[in-house]
C-alpha cells in the first residue's frame, strides 16, 4: 500500500529517493519522507503531509547531500496523515530510521512493553514499534541485520521494511514478512537500490537497458551497499537469489502527451487487446492456443469446476468470466471476491481450476486465498499484469495481461486485458471439451471456433471507434456531472460491468454510484428513483435486450433520467432515454469489453469536471498490499 525506498552508492541519495518515491506514489500519497545519512554520520529527515513534490519545496534547507538514505510515501492506516505520522520513524535516539510498507497486527501490545521499559514513542503509527524494536537489537550490539531479524519474530503481519542507521557501515537493511508486497534489490556499478516496485529501480538501469533485479521472498532480509548485496534467509544464513532482468520498458512510466495517466490508460485499450491476443490464437486453425495456461486437452477434460477470484476490477472482470466461461465451455463457474474467499475455507478438489485475477499481482487478499489454494489440490492459475509478482510467484500457471505499466490508481486497460484474457481461457477450455469446432466452417457440433476468433480480432478496432466518439461522452459528461447520486444497471454479462461503471465513478469522482442486476431493481433501488438520481442502463441487442428496455421504462414513469449504452443503430430505442452511447454490434459475449470503454471515459470527464484528481483519487492506493 505505502511505497519504500533504499539507496545506497556513489551519488546523492537524495534526489535518487525522492524521484524513486514520485514513481511510487501511486501506492499511496497522503505524506512523505526520507532520511539520509549525512556525511558528518548523522540522520537528516525530511517529512511532507500530501503529495511527495511537497519534500522538494522547502527551500529554507540545504538539500541532503550523504549518499545513503531511506524513503517512503504512506497510505495511512495507523494515524492520520501528519508529518508527525510520516515515516521514515526514528527510535528514542533519532538514530535508527525506518520505512514501512504493511501492518504491525500486535503493535499496542508491543508498544505497552516498549513502553514499561522506557521507550519514548512520538507517533501514532504502528510502524515506530519496529524502530525501537531494531533500537533495542543495536544496543544489545546486533548488526542492523540481525536487530531487523530479532525484530521480525516479534511482529505480527506481513510487513516489508528498509532501515537504516548512524553509525554503522552505510549500508541499509530491506526486510520482506508474509504478504507484504514487493521488495526487489538491485546492484550495478556501485550503486544498490531497494523498492516496493520497479519504476524506482530506473537510476540503476542506464545505458545497459537492462538490470539484473531480485524479489525478496517471505522472511528474507537483504543488506544493500556501495559494494553489492547479500540476502539472508531468516535464520540470518546467506543466501543466493536467482535474478531476474528488468528491462528500461518494464520501468518506464510516462503520461505520453496526455492530460493524465488514466485517459493515456483509457486510449491505450486497443494495443491492450491485441498484446493479450498476441501468440495465443492460431487463426488458421480456428483455435485459441493459450500454451502458457499448460494444461492439456486431457487435464481440460476433467475439470469439473472453475473458480475466479480477485478484488475491485479484477472482481468485476471475474463476474464476467464467470458468464462466460459457463455460457462458452459448460463448466460450472463461480467468482468471489478474494477478501471473502481467504476465510471460506472452500472445497477444492483435483478437478478444480481456480483463476485469481489482479493488475498487481501483490494484493493482500488476492495473496492470501491464492495460498490458501496453493495447499489444496486444486489447480491455480494467475491472470496477472506484473511479470514476478507474488500472484505470479504462487500460480502453477501465469496468463500474463500485457497491458503495460497501468499508473492511473483506477483500473481500466487492466480489466479489458482481464476480459480478454478470461474470452481467451473459456475458448480454450470450450475447444478441448468440444464445444468449439476448430476450422473456417460451421460444420461440426459446437460453435464455430474460426469465427469467434475474428470476433477477437475485431474488437481493437471496435474499442477504437468507440474511443474516437470521447467528445461525445465528454458532453454527456458536462450535461450529467452535477448529480450527487447515480444507478448503474446491467444484465447478464454486462451486470458486472454495471458494477465497474459505478466503481469508476466513485473512485475518481466521489459521487454515490449503486450498481445492480437490472432485474434486481424493483426489489428495492427502485424506490431512490426520482429526477435527482438518473439511470445508466447498459442495454446492448443482446438476449436480455427486451428485459432492459423493461428496466428503462419504468424508470423514466418515475421521472428518472436515463443515459444508456446501446447498440450502434438502435437509434429509436423502444423505451425514450435521456442521453445514448452507441458501441459496436457484437456477440454477447464480447459485449462487455465495449461496453466499459464509455463508461471509463463518462466517468473520467465527470471527474475532470468535478476537479477531482483522477490518476491518485482520495483513500485509495494502486496495490492493496494490506488487508
Ligand atoms: C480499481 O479501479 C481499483 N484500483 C481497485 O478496485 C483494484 O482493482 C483492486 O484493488 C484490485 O487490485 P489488483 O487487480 O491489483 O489485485
Amino acid at each position: 500500500m505505502c511505497g519504500i525506498v533504499g539507496y545506497v552508492g556513489d551519488q546523492p541519495a537524495w534526489p535518487i529517493v525522492v524521484e524513486g518515491l514520485r514513481r511510487l506514489e501511486y501506492r499511496g500519497y497522503d505524506s512523505a519522507g526520507v532520511a539520509v545519512l549525512e556525511p558528518n554520520g548523522r540522520l537528516q529527515l525530511r517529512k511532507t503531509v500530501g503529495k511527495v513534490h511537497g519534500l522538494t519545496a522547502d527551500f529554507s534547507h540545504p538539500e541532503p547531500s550523504g549518499s545513503a538514505g531511506v524513503g517512503h510515501t504512506r497510505w495511512a492506516t495507523h494515524g492520520r496523515p501528519s508529518e508527525t505520522n510520516a515515516h521514515p520513524h526514528t527510535d528514542c535516539s533519532g538514530t535508527i530510521a525506518v520505512a514501512h510498507n504493511g501492518i504491525v497486527e500486535n503493535y499496542l501490545e508491543l508498544k505497552t512493553t516498549l513502553q514499561q521499559r522506557g521507550h519514548t514513542f512520538t507517533s501514532e503509527t504502528d510502524t515506530e514499534v519496529i524502530s525501537h524494536l531494531v533500537e533495542e537489537g543495536v544496543h544489545d550490539g546486533l548488526s542492523l541485520e540481525r536487530a531487523v531479524l530479532r525484530m521480525s519474530e516479534l511482529v505480527n503481519g506481513p510487513q516489508a521494511i528498509v532501515a537504516v542507521r548512524e553509525g554503522g557501515d552505510d549500508s541499509i537493511c530491506a526486510l520482506r514478512l508474509g504478504h507484504a508486497g514487493g521488495v526487489a534489490v538491485a546492484h550495478y556499478d556501485g550503486q544498490s537500490i531497494v523498492s516496493s516496485d520497479l519504476p524506482a529501480l530506473l537510476p540503476l538501469i542506464g545505458r545497459s537497458g537492462q538490470l539484473p533485479v531480485a524479489f525478496l521472498e517471505d522472511g528474507e532480509v537483504a543488506v544493500i551497499s556501495r559494494a553489492g548485496v547479500t540476502f539472508l534467509n531468516k535464520n540470518g544464513r546467506r543466501v543466493q537469489k536467482s535474478l531476474r532482468p528488468v528491462s528500461l520498458e518494464d520501468v518506464l512510466v510516462d503520461r505520453g502527451g496526455y492530460r493524465h495517466f488514466m485517459l493515456k490508460e483509457i486510449m491505450e485499450q486497443p494495443q491492450a487487446v491485441v498484446s493479450a491476443l498476441r501468440d495465443r490464437l492460431d487463426f488458421a486453425g480456428g483455435r485459441v492456443l493459450l500454451p502458457d495456461l499448460e494444461m492439456s486437452d486431457a487435464e481440460i477434460a476433467r475439470l469439473r469446476r472453475v473458480v475466479l477470484i480477485g478484488c475491485g476490477t479484477s472482481l468485476n472482470a471475474a463476474q464476467v468470466g464467470r458468464h462466460v466461461i459457463e455460457r462458452l465451455a459448460g463448466i460450472t463457474t463461480e467468482a468471489e471476491s478474494a477478501s471473502e474467499y481467504r476465510y471460506r475455507e472452500p472445497y477444492l478438489d483435483k478437478d478444480t481450476l481456480v483463476v485469481s485475477i489482479g493488475q498487481s499481482g501483490e494484493t493482500a487478499d488476492t495473496v492470501a486465498a491464492m495460498q490458501q489454494v496453493r495447499e489444496s489440490p486444486a489447480r491455480l492459475v494467475t491472470i496477472c499484469n506484473a511479470a514476478g509478482s507474488q500472484a505470479t510467484r504462487l500460480a502453477d500457471a501465469t496468463l500474463l495481461m500485457r497491458a503495460g505499466i497501468e499508473v492511473g490508481v483506477a483500473s481500466s486497460k487492466t480489466f479489458t486485458a482481464s476480459l480478454t484474457i478470461l474470452n481467451l481461457l473459456a475458448m480454450r477450455l470450450a475447444t478441448a471439451r468440444g464445444r468449439i469446432d476448430a476450422g473456417p466452417g460451421m460444420a461440426g457440433p459446437g460453435m464455430a471456433g474460426r469465427g469467434m476468433l475474428d470476433e477477437l480480432a475485431r474488437l481493437p478496432g471496435k474499442i477504437a471507434s468507440i474511443l474516437s466518439d470521447a467528445e461525445h461522452i465528454e458532453s454527456l459528461a458536462r450535461q450529467f456531472h452535477h448529480y450527487r447520486n447515480f444507478l448503474y444497471l446491467g444484465r447478464g454479462v454486462n451486470a458486472p460491468v454495471a458494477a465497474e461503471g459505478a466503481l469508476k465513478l466513485k473512485e475518481i469522482s466521489y459521487i454515490h454510484a449503486e450498481a445492480y442486476p437490472a432485474g434486481e431493481m424493483k426489489h428495492g433501488p427502485i424506490a431512490l428513483i426520482d429526477r435527482e438520481m438518473p439511470t445508466l442502463a447498459i442495454a446492448p441487442r443482446d438476449r436480455l435486450y427486451d428485459k432492459m428496455v423493461s428496466n428503462i421504462q419504468e424508470v423514466k414513469a418515475r421521472d428518472g433520467m436515463v443515459l444508456a449504452v446501446l447498440t450502434q443503430g438502435d437509434t429509436q430505442p423502444a423505451a425514450p432515454v435521456d442521453g445514448a452511447i452507441h458501441i459496436p454490434d457484437a456477440p454477447e459475449h464480447l459485449t462487455p469489453l465495449l461496453a466499459a470503454i464509455p463508461l471509463q471515459l463518462f466517468a473520467y470527464h465527470i471527474a475532470l469536471r468535478r476537479g477531482c484528481d483522477v490518476d491518485q483519487p482520495r483513500n485509495l492506493a494502486k496495490s492493496v498490499t494490506v488487508e
